[in-house]
């Protein structure tokens, strides 16, 4: 597929969400990133199914909800029916592979893809037998828990092995970035096989919101 930039509405002002939405939309968005923090898996408190469920009913884009949630398991119903169109797991929020393996299936039953994800200090290895039961791999790029933060070159490798991996087992897998990505190094992940590329503050901290995202997808080309 081709490469794709998926803005992460964590970046957005909260109190002018539909019309930052709007205007990446406008800009060709066709994904949003949406980061679902607990207070417990990761410090920050975020959003719940119900701005998920907002979305859904003003926007067609495709809704890619990050989980960054301890016990994923006992939301997965709540973020599907609120209309969910990917939800990714964390590896260590779960870390049992019969119970990821389950907990991909339970999504994919509610007609939604299924992603699971590992944060920089965790390496490749420990997902390498399981995404083959995934859709989508999404690769910390800074450690999970806030915006703003710098790209980490070290997990640049990652990409490159999930990558190689969906080759060997010959798997359409969603390859997704997320973390300190900005118009200066974009193509780095996308080099590295990242086929669903995040950015936070590269675009909604940007004075033009739309222009910022045209910028960003103008590097992919
Ligand atoms: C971090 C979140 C990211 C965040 C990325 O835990 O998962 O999606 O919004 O923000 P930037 O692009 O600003 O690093
Ligand atoms: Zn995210």
């Amino acid at each position: 597929m081709a490469t794709k930039i998926a803005p992460s509405i964590l970046a957005a002002n909260i109190l002018n969400l539909y019309d930052d939405i709007s205007k990446v939309v406008a800009a060709g968005a066709e994904v949003l990133h949406i980061d679902i923090m607990d207070g417990s898996f990761v410090p920050a408190i975020t959003f719940g199914a119900n701005v998920v469920e907002g979305l859904r009913k003003r926007c067609e884009a495709t809704l890619d909800v990050h989980l960054m949630i301890a016990h994923p398991s006992n939301h997965i119903e709540a973020f599907a029916n609120a209309g969910a169109d990917i939800i990714t797991v964390h590896y260590e929020a779960v870390v049992d592979s019969d119970k990821l393996a389950e907990i991909s299936k339970k999504i994919r039953k509610l007609g939604v893809k299924s992603g699971i994800s590992i944060n920089p200090q965790t390496p490749v290895s420990e997902i390498r037998d399981i995404i083959k039961n995934f859709d989508l791999v999404l690769i910390m790029t800074v450690v999970a828990g806030l915006g703003g933060q710098k790209y980490i070159d070290s997990c640049t490798a990652k990409i490159a092995e999930v990558a190689e991996i969906a080759r060997d087992v010959s798997h359409d897998l969603i390859i997704e970035v997320d973390g300190g990505v900005s118009a200066d190094n974009i193509h780095v992940p996308a080099n590295a096989g990242a086929n669903l590329i995040v950015a936070g503050s590269a675009i909604f901290g940007a004075d033009d919101i739309g222009a910022a995202f045209v910028e960003l997808e103008s590097k992919l080309s």
